[in-house]
């Protein structure tokens, strides 16, 4: 079996007997048919021409998303993901945003930029938070493991739940984590409406995507004091301009779309791919396959 992998010393290393690797790079593309394509950190112009590889009949995905992927892979070529790769991390991130923004870390941190030493009492601990995760899949449950020490209260919403008790959760949240996916159905899901139905000052996290929030609304939302703040991994747009108003919030607290990395994250990446190629070459099913129209 003839496996196409990135072009990365951490990968260059790997060994699956009965398999061979085809290492690919912007600069540098092999040669010959392939079986299957695991994809990463390719752009898209080198994504699509490895999505429609000769002879491809699967592919994996060493991200969680799948959102750069669906509707560009063609017919009868299954399509693997790989969140196990990235739940724990985001699970992290996302909690530290929350307790970062119930402590007050941003403004002390702009007030230090300033040498300014400026008290307050308006700092939170979590306890007794009432914490609503829309999108509970494998990183919500590990969220909620995560805040349990903490003495929040945990509500997840999955696309199933019903459309009134979604709202009812939403308006006793004191704060909003989202770990959607990207579909056509979740795309400003997170609209005026929404946002006027949240208590004031509840907060928002984004670590799913940024198409999940309409962006005018939300900035509508801070301006107006009605929400809280919000901690985003992802915005739309992405990357954010540097004239961006979202940057100039106060109570906005923004990464550039990291929520999952780690400094082994490579290593990480090559082993996952290891035990996944091994799985196909014997013939067994691995983990993260794609259902066609998979929901939340
Ligand atoms: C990152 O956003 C991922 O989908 O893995």
């Amino acid at each position: 079996m003839r496996v196409l992998v990135p072009d990365l010393k951490e990968f260059r290393t790997l060994r699956v007997e009965g398999v061979e690797f085809a290492f690919y790079s912007e600069s540098q593309l092999p040669e010959g048919e392939a079986e299957g394509a695991v994809l990463w950190l390719a752009p898209a112009p080198l994504r699509d021409r490895l999505l429609t590889w000769p002879g491809v009949k699967w592919v994996l995905t060493l991200t969680a998303g799948i959102d750069h992927v669906a509707g560009r892979l063609p017919q009868g070529v299954t399509l693997y993901n790989a969140h196990r790769l990235h739940d724990r991390a985001v699970a992290v991130h996302t909690l530290a945003g929350m307790l970062a923004a119930e402590r007050g870390l941003h403004r002390f941190r702009d007030a230090q930029q300033q040498g300014r030493w400026q008290r307050t009492l308006n700092l939170g601990t979590l306890d007794g938070a009432d914490v609503v995760i829309w999108g509970y899949g494998h990183i919500g449950k590990i969220l909620e493991d995560l805040l349990r020490p903490f003495h929040a209260r945990v509500t997840g919403l999955r696309s199933r739940t019903p459309a009134a008790e979604r709202d009812a959760a939403l308006a006793e949240a004191d704060w909003v984590v989202l770990l959607l996916p990207s579909t056509p159905e979740t795309q400003g899901i997170v609209n005026a409406d929404v946002l006027a139905r949240l208590k004031p000052g509840a907060w928002l996290s984004n670590q799913g995507r940024g198409s999940l929030i309409d962006t005018g609304a939300l900035l509508a939302a801070l301006d107006s004091g009605h929400l809280g703040g919000a901690v985003l991994d992802v915005t739309d747009p992405e990357p954010l301009p540097e004239d961006h108003p979202l940057w100039q919030q106060p109570n906005v607290l923004i990464t550039p779309h990291i929520a999952s990395s780690t400094r082994d994250l490579i290593a990480r990446g090559a082993e996952y791919t290891r035990a996944f190629v091994e799985a196909m070459a014997a013939g067994r099913e691995p983990a993260g396959r794609v259902e066609p129209g998979q929901k939340y």
